[in-house]
C-alpha cells in the first residue's frame, strides 16, 4: 500500500464517520458508530493501524501522525455528540417524570364508621341543634340506678321484661339507658335537656329482631313547666327532621314505671307510606320509642320536688331505627362483624 491509497482510504473514512455521526440520534446509534470506528478487535482505526506496517518505512512517520489526528478528531466529536445525546435522553426522563403537584393524591384506605355509630351521630346532631347536652353513664350499673330508683318496686314484675346480666353483689349489666337519668339529675341541677346514647345488654335469645346487647339514645328534660305537649312536639319534629317532613307520629298508652303517662311511640311506616305492609305487619304503623312525663317518684328520689319541676323522657333503639332506615332485615348483622356488610356503609369519616 503506498502513502496516497492509504491517506486517501483514510481521509475518506473521517469523511464518512463525520457524515454518520450527524445523522445519529440516539445513544445506541451512537454507541454502534463507536464500536465499528473504536472497536479494540474489529474497529476500523484498529485496522488502519494495522496498515501502517505495510507503508514503505519513510511514509509510516507522517502516516502515523495522520492516523493520530484523524483519531483525535473523531474522539472529539463523537464525545460531543455523547455528551449532546446525553442531555436530551436526561430530559426527556425528566419530561416523562414529571411531578404534577396538582395531581389528586392516592386515597389512603381508613375504613369506616360502623352503620350503628352513623345513626347515632345523626341522631346526636338533631338533638344538639335543639340545644340537648350529650351524656353517658356506666355499662356495668346497680339494681339501685337500674330499677329501684327508677321506680320498679323490687318484686315487680316488670323487671321480668328486662332480664339481665347479673354479675357479682347486686351489680348488673345495664338494660337501658335510664339509669343514667338518675345520675345526671343527681348531678345537676335543673333545667335538664340531655341525651344518653349508650350499649345496653338484655338477656333475650337471639333472633332476627332481638340481640343480647343493642344500643339506646334516653332523652331527659326537666324543668319546671315542662308537659306532656313538649314531649309531643320535641318527638315530631326529630322523626321528621331523620325520616322527611312526610313522617306521621302517633301515641299509644302504655307503662313504664319511671313515667306516668307513658306512651309507645309509633312513626307512619317508611316502606309502604302507612299503606300496610309486611315490615308494619300490615299496620301502617311501626313503634320506634317508649316515652312518658318523668313519675314523680323519680323526680322525689333525686330530691326534686315534682310539685315545682315536670319533666319529660324518652327511649329509643338505635338498631331499630338503623334497620328501619336502610331496610336491614336481621339485626345480628351489625354483630357479625362481616366486612361486605359493614362497608356498604363507608363514607368519608367527616361529613
Ligand atoms: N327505658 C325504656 C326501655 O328500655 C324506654 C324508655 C325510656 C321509656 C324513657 C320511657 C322513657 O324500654
Amino acid at each position: 500500500m503506498n502513502w496516497d491509497t492509504f491517506q486517501a482510504t483514510l481521509q475518506a473514512f473521517q469523511k464518512e464517520i463525520q457524515e454518520k455521526l450527524k445523522n445519529v440520534s440516539t445513544l445506541e446509534e451512537w454507541q454502534e458508530l463507536y464500536t465499528r470506528c473504536f472497536g479494540r478487535q474489529k474497529g476500523v482505526l484498529k485496522q488502519h493501524f494495522k496498515n501502517l506496517k505495510h507503508l514503505d518505512p519513510s511514509d509510516r512517520p507522517r502516516a502515523g501522525k495522520l492516523l493520530n489526528e484523524i483519531k483525535l478528531d473523531l474522539e472529539k466529536r463523537f464525545e460531543n455528540i455523547k455528551q449532546k445525546l446525553e442531555e436530551q435522553a436526561l430530559e426527556e426522563r425528566l419530561e416523562e417524570e414529571k411531578l404534577d403537584p396538582t395531581l389528586p393524591g392516592t386515597p389512603s384506605h381508613t375504613g369506616g364508621f360502623h352503620p350503628i355509630r352513623l345513626v347515632q351521630q345523626r341522631i346526636e346532631k338533631i338533638f344538639e341543634r335543639m340545644g340537648y347536652a350529650i351524656a353517658d353513664g356506666p355499662e356495668i350499673e346497680n339494681e339501685y340506678y337500674n330499677f329501684s330508683a327508677l321506680n320498679f318496686p323490687s318484686e315487680h314484675p316488670a323487671r321480668d321484661t328486662q332480664d339481665t346480666f347479673y354479675l357479682y353483689k347486686d351489680y348488673l349489666l345495664r338494660t337501658h339507658t335510664s339509669p343514667v337519668q338518675i345520675r345526671v339529675m343527681q348531678q345537676y341541677p335543673p333545667p335538664i335537656k340531655v341525651i344518653i346514647p349508650g350499649k345496653v345488654y338484655r338477656h333475650d335469645e337471639p333472633d332476627a329482631s332481638h340481640a343480647p346487647v343493642f344500643h339506646q339514645i334516653e332523652g331527659l328534660v326537666v324543668d319546671k313547666g315542662i308537659r306532656f305537649s313538649d314531649l309531643k312536639g320535641t318527638l315530631e319534629s326529630f322523626l321528621q327532621e331523620l325520616f322527611g317532613e312526610q313522617c306521621k307520629m302517633r301515641f299509644r298508652p302504655s307503662y313504664f314505671p319511671f313515667t306516668e303517662p307513658s306512651a309507645e311511640v309509633d312513626m307512619s311506616c317508611l316502606i309502604c307510606d302507612g299503606r300496610g305492609c309486611s315490615t308494619c305487619k300490615e299496620s301502617g304503623w311501626l313503634e320506634v320509642l317508649g316515652a312518658g312525663m318523668v313519675h314523680p317518684n323519680v323526680l322525689r328520689e333525686v330530691g326534686l320536688d315534682p310539685e315545682i319541676y315536670t319533666g319529660f323522657a324518652f327511649g329509643l333503639g338505635i338498631e331499630r331505627l338503623a334497620m328501619l332506615m336502610f331496610g336491614i332485615p336481621d339485626i345480628r348483622l351489625f354483630l357479625q362483624g362481616d366486612i361486605r356488610f359493614l362497608s356498604q356503609f363507608h363514607t368519608p369519616l367527616l361529613d
